[in-house]
């Protein structure tokens, strides 16, 4: 008869079991081949300054896609024609729970036009926008002007969502007006909210939209398909919502599902508020329709911003759940004086150390045969 294990046996095993099964995941996480910070610096590597014709554009496509998009989707897609580009929705990658009407889909692609027009520029084309109205898509065509390299386009390789706390220090006056003076497109206006009164007023909101998603399986699902738990998911996939950006360890999928299933909502609620209240103040920005144009053109507005941002090395994050969920949204528009503006994003600003990059797919998975 084989002999039975006591408790105490059966628990040391278990744990022996476990501790290996953990160092072995940590093992293959830290392996040479898992580089995700190498692959980051890839994606970001400088634009090549000497490509001709085709190639060129490609590169102004790869600037493109360094731009924010939500839950780092990438839903666009490129087509390019002589002296054209056209950046049109890829609906597979659309979010329908947190972003029923496309909305943030549209955003995103304006953040990618703002990159793409900059890259352009400092190759010497100037940008005609063609907004999509009768199109379902963005049209660039370009003509041949004086090559401009200001410091935007320096800092598309640089921009990133920085999620991490803050130092709490302010940002001083003069700097905020140079961040606040930024060209804003039509209907496209910015909102500052830099006194301490003024951020836990749309902290209100945050909190409302928090406490309202995280209690949404729907937003939790989604959540979870776009979170890569570790670095070998993130580097199959190139895109999604990287552990390392966020803050948090390198877990297998199966464990991580758990943790986000089960996050409390008010834990995550008073998480974003110990962030925004360790950042200099809050910036919304609102446009005065709700279309596929009104959003590119917030997209524009929103990707010049953190530029300027980061040209000053002054770090931002979004907090958008007061936009996303559509009763918030009205209660924030009326309490925070955006009369008949509709705020479409937030962010928090500040300074902090840079965190990992994200990942973006490669040119030839995003540009479209013509
Ligand atoms: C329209 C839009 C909405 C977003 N909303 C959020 C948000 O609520 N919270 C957040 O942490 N990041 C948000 N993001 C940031 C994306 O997750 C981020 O851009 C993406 O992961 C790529 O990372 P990067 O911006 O650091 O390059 C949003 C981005 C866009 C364009």
């Amino acid at each position: 008869m084989p002999k039975r294990l006591s408790r105490v046996q059966f628990v040391k095993l278990g744990a022996s079991v476990f501790g290996a099964a953990a160092g072995a995941y940590l093992l293959y996480e830290g392996a040479p081949w898992l580089n995700s910070r190498k692959e980051a610096a890839r994606v970001r590597r400088p634009l090549e300054p000497a490509s001709k014709g085709t190639s060129r554009m490609h590169e102004w496509v790869r600037y493109a896609t360094l731009a924010a998009s939500g839950h780092n989707a990438q839903p666009w897609k490129f087509r390019i024609e002589e002296n054209t580009i056209q950046i049109h929705p890829d609906s597979a990658r659309h979010l329908p729970a947190v972003d029923p009407i496309d909305r943030e889909l549209w955003i995103s692609l304006g953040c990618a036009l703002e990159n793409l027009t900059l890259a352009a520029r400092s190759a010497g084309f100037e940008s005609e926008i063609i907004y999509p109205g009768s199109n379902d898509w963005i049209q660039i065509d370009f003509n041949q002007a004086k090559p401009e390299e200001g410091a935007h386009f320096a800092s598309i390789r640089h921009r990133q969502n920085t999620r991490s706390p803050y130092d709490h220090q302010k940002v001083g006056a003069a700097e905020l007006a140079k961040v606040m003076s930024i060209p804003v497109e039509h209907g496209i206006e910015l909102h500052l909210f830099d006194s301490p009164s003024s951020t836990e007023n749309v902290l209100e909101y945050v909190t409302a939209g928090n406490l309202s998603q995280f209690r949404d399986r729907a937003f939790i699902q989604e959540l979870v398909e776009w979170i890569r738990f570790d670095k070998r998911e993130a580097l199959a996939s190139m895109d999604g919502l990287f552990s390392l950006c966020m803050g948090t360890p390198a877990v297998p999928r199966w464990l991580g599902q758990q943790v986000v299933r089960h996050m409390d909502p008010q834990s995550q609620a008073d998480a974003d508020a110990n962030l925004l209240r360790s950042s200099a103040g809050a910036i919304a920005i609102s446009s005065t329709k709700e279309d596929k144009t009104a959003w590119v053109r917030t997209g524009q507005v929103y990707q010049r911003l953190a530029l300027r941002l980061t040209s000053l090395n002054i770090k931002s994050a979004f907090l958008n759940q007061p936009n996303e969920v559509a009763e918030v949204r009205k209660q924030f528009q009326t309490a925070l004086g955006f009369g008949d503006a509709l705020p479409q994003l937030l962010l928090r600003f500040g300074y902090a150390n840079p965190m990992p990059s994200s990942l973006r797919r490669s040119v030839d998975d995003v540009i479209v045969a013509v």
